[in-house]
């Protein structure tokens, strides 16, 4: 429980969160109230964030002082916001409810697709001691990675289909810190970058950090709408796209080699610059994996890539794969943020990548194996909720019986489990009727975690008023 604020959100700020807080209705404390509970669960509001004083926001929404402090003293009674003379009110989690009060429960975390670390990454970490110790007589600095690691990487994409030297390969702390070094050397404020909707919310909010502005393009059931593409490029001018085409996340999507071409030409004649997250591309969890190419194309083609996902998130290593004189602009923008990756992290990961196969078949085999344990017991507990069980990636992209996901997500932390709502997948919140349910804790927390999620879904559904709605801000 956050038990100060440890940010704020300006009056103004608050007032462009909540636009069309109360749809086509009349303002009211409950729609306020709503409003804001939606954007505390679902990471907009992150906790600990003070909110301005309750004239402020009633200025900026236009309505009277007592529907905000009405609306105040709700969020207070579920736990949302918190108050104390002179620190004023800021956002908060709820405490985790029933399952505090059951010691022996663990909260089961699903808001987070990430597994342990594969046992290799230990046995990497024993074997690394001599070429440590040989490191240790340098500096320490390498501001574009160790080369050893940089030929593993450019090996890989080699061997994928995509020629490609160590200069093309930038090591970074992760896809995460990639995309951020990517969006500070090519965007400004105010640039538009295209992404899939929905999309990783971590690149939302890199984006949003970056001071540009997403443009979502919606996926279709099936795939990449390549009109929707074509005229975002057309009609917004972005400058990048951010795509996810292996496995995506949330949607667990994967996109065939002649669509990886169409999306490379669209792009190559709107000359923005592709940028791809790679992530997730080695979970490919069918018998018999198809191996589809890097997307690469014509125009500029920027590839992050991880090992977080394949053997442990914790290395906190990635890298960018791209034209090279890109991977030295790169490298310059990073002297403002750090100066390179902690090197016995790079040794472990080119240990590990000095023969990857048998660690990444593990990994798959465990995926594969929790994955199935999650459809079974979505289907037997919680047979309204629909989904296409994905041939890879780290989730289910579950369709609910109705726009519930953010009400789901506060129940669900009643009874001890984090979720995370289908409206963190979007820039502009919405997708209510979505939430992903990862598959990469061990099987029987997921089952126990639908267990728990059973219920608590039961009583959100039969919240839902007889036109399907919740009460809450309209969803797209
Ligand atoms: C699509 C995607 N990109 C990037 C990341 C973050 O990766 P990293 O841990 O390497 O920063 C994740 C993590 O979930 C992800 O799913």
């Amino acid at each position: 429980m956050v038990t100060h604020p440890i940010g704020r959100v300006s009056g103004p700020r608050l007032a462009r969160l909540l636009e069309g807080w109360h749809g086509a209705g009349r303002p009211s404390s409950a729609a306020l109230a709503g409003a804001i509970r939606l954007l505390v669960l679902d990471g907009r509001l992150p906790p600990g964030t003070a909110l301005p004083a309750e004239r402020e926001v009633a200025a900026a929404l236009r309505v009277s002082r007592t529907l905000v402090a009405t609306a105040w003293d709700a969020l207070r009674a579920d736990g949302l916001v918190r108050t104390r003379r002179g620190a004023g009110t800021w956002t908060a989690l709820p405490g985790p409810g029933r399952a505090q009060d059951n010691p022996g429960d663990q909260p089961l975390d699903l808001a987070r697709a990430a597994s342990a670390a594969l046992p290799a990454v230990a046995h990497a970490v024993d074997a690394v001691r001599g070429a440590l110790t040989a490191e240790l007589a340098g500096h320490g600095y390498h501001d574009y990675g160790i080369d050893l690691l940089r030929e593993r990487l450019a090996d890989r994409y080699t061997a994928r289909g995509l020629p490609t030297t160590a200069d093309q390969i930038l090591v970074t702390n992760g896809a995460h810190h990639a995309l951020a070094l990517v969006l500070r050397t090519f965007t400004g404020p105010g640039d538009r970058v295209l992404v899939d909707q929905p999309t990783y919310p971590n690149a939302i909010d890199a984006i949003t950090a970056a001071h540009a502005i997403p443009v979502p393009v919606p996926l279709l059931d099936d795939g990449w709408d390549f009109d929707g593409v074509a005229a975002a490029l057309r009609q917004s001018g972005p400058r990048l796209a951010y795509l996810i085409v292996d496995f995506h996340n949330p949607t667990g999507l994967l996109l065939d080699a002649d669509g990886r071409g169409r999306l490379a030409a669209l792009a190559a004649r709107a000359r923005t610059p592709l940028v791809v997250d790679e992530t997730i591309a080695e979970l490919d969890l069918r018998a018999a994996p198809e191996p589809v190419a890097p997307l690469s194309g014509p125009g500029t083609v920027i590839t992050i890539g991880s090992a977080s996902k394949s053997h442990w998130g914790g290395l906190r290593l990635g890298w960018v794969r791209a034209d090279a004189d890109v991977v030295r602009r790169l490298a310059s923008a990073r002297h403002a943020f750090d100066l390179g990756s902690p090197v016995f992290e790079q040794l472990v990961l080119a240990e590990l990548y000095a023969d990857p196969v048998p660690a990444i078949a593990e990994r798959r085999a465990d995926l594969a194996r929790r994955r199935d344990v999650l459809v079974a017991a979505v289907r037997e507990h919680l047979p309204d909720w629909s989904f296409r069980v994905p041939d890879g990636g780290l989730g289910l992209w579950c369709a609910l019986p109705g726009p519930m996901a953010s009400r789901l997500a506060l129940a669900a932390r009643a009874v001890g489990v984090r979720v995370a709502p289908g409206s963190r997948f979007s820039p502009h919140g919405g997708l209510e009727r979505w939430l992903r349910l990862p598959y990469t804790l061990p099987e029987p927390l997921l089952v126990e975690a639908v267990r728990r999620l059973s219920p608590a879904a039961a009583s959100v559904t039969g919240s839902l008023g007889s036109d399907g709605t919740d009460g809450l801000i309209p969803v797209a």
